[in-house]
């Protein structure tokens, strides 16, 4: 009997041919998966025209993974404003899943107001390089205020610009102002309560003191006669110098809390006070008031007041003016007030802007006292011009 052994069957061509492929398919996904995570930044291709190479901008990596690692939203846009890319943070900014923020168009996220000014807004904030303030609108409606910085960029040879924005919440930063612009406004608040506390302890005590003290030098000068000589003089000399200081005390005492802007009204007040700064400084004041339209309230007067005073403390130790104007008129509902003076003038932006070095704590007041009573006050001066401040504040 002969024995035959069963032939193993040998590998046909077709099933050789499928192993090739599952092994090139699964090189194939190691690959994808490899430059997914940024582990290949090139890639060597052999095909009909030969070796080819494919380079990955493998630095691309990298700032992806800052970008998806960030707390700011990051976003591209197409020139008509759809978002091609938004990272997660923005996603969850909106509260909206990423898959459909990416291709929606970014007005979507904003107020109806701030859509229609999107354009012009977004232009001018890339050309001067400012920053944009908005409110996003999320999916659920709520508001968030947030910063976005604009970056327009152009494909070298080409037509087309896209524009990348990094989005700032200010949520924090909102509030932490709200915070500082209410200790301000307890500051000055303390601080006219103080000043009104000294102001009375000034008239009650120190005036009154003085005036006692003049009365009776007046009587010593007079109860001396000429043969006393050298003592008169003194005596008399005495009773100058109590009445000037009688004077100085009371001129202090009206400053700290002018009882003239309750009793007689703004106008009054800035007068006198005005009359007093050219009596002491020479500097003449020319004060325009026209009668206002509408009762300004205590907290208003005193604001405008106090303004007027550290303008011209400024005017008297910095400008050396000589001629100061001050205007006091009603302006489309609101009353304004304009101190100007011909001066040396400065840069104000440079006193008023934390950003730009230690403010002048004056002029910050005085942009204080504005917001406090719901006002504004705007300096314009320049090195070597004049100096103009106006102040509005709603009637
Ligand atoms: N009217 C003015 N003319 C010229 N310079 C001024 C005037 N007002 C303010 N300045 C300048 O602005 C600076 C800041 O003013 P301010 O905030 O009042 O602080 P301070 O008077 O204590 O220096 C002053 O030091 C001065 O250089
Ligand atoms: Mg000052």
């Amino acid at each position: 009997m002969k024995a035959t052994r069963k032939p193993v069957p040998a590998r046909t061509a077709p099933s050789r041919e499928l192993a090739k492929l599952r092994a090139r398919l699964a090189a194939a996904d190691e690959t994808i998966r490899a430059i997914r995570n940024g582990e290949v930044d090139t890639v060597l291709g052999v095909g009909k025209k030969g070796p080819q190479v494919f380079t990955l901008a493998g630095a691309e990596h990298a700032y992806r993974v800052l970008i998806e690692s960030m707390n700011e939203g990051a976003l591209t846009l197409t020139a008509d404003k759809t978002i091609l890319y938004a990272n997660h943070s923005f996603a969850c900014m909106v509260r909206c899943p990423l898959e459909q923020v990416t291709g929606s168009s970014f007005r979507r996220f904003l107020s109806f107001a701030n859509r229609a000014s999107l354009k012009s807004r977004m232009k001018q904030a890339a050309d001067t390089g400012s920053k944009l303030q908005v409110h996003l609108i999320a999916k659920d409606g709520s508001r968030l205020p947030v910063q976005i910085s604009i970056q327009k960029m152009a494909k070298v040879g080409s037509a087309h610009v896209t524009i990348s924005m990094v989005v700032t919440d200010m949520t924090e930063s909102r509030r932490n102002e709200a915070q500082l612009r209410a200790l301000a406004q307890r500051v000055v608040q303390v601080q006219e309560a103080e000043r009104g506390r000294v102001a009375l302890e000034l008239h009650d005590n120190v005036t009154q003191s003085l005036c006692a003290a003049l009365f009776i030098s007046q009587a010593l000068a007079a109860g001396l006669s000429a043969r006393d000589g050298p003592v008169k003089k003194e005596a008399e000399e005495l009773r100058r110098v109590i009445g000037q200081t009688a004077g100085e005390v009371e001129r202090i005492s009206r400053n700290l809390r002018p009882s003239v802007l309750d009793q007689l009204g703004l106008a009054a007040a800035l007068r006198a006070t005005g009359e007093e700064f050219t009596e002491r400084t020479g500097v003449p004041l020319t004060l325009v008031c026209l009668p206002l339209t509408a009762r300004l309230t205590p907290d208003t007067k005193l604001a405008l007041y106090r303004i007027f005073q550290d303008a011209l403390r400024n005017v008297e130790m910095h400008a050396r003016a000589r001629h100061v104007t001050v205007s006091l008129k009603p302006q489309d509902g609101f009353v304004e007030m304009v101190i100007s003076d011909d001066g040396l003038g400065f840069d104000a932006s440079r006193h008023t802007d934390r950003t730009k070095g230690p403010v002048g704590l004056g002029l910050l007041g005085m942009l204080e006292r504005a917001a406090y009573v719901g006002g504004t006050l705007v300096i314009k001066s320049e090195r070597g011009t004049s100096t103009e401040i106006t102040v509005s504040v709603p009637l």
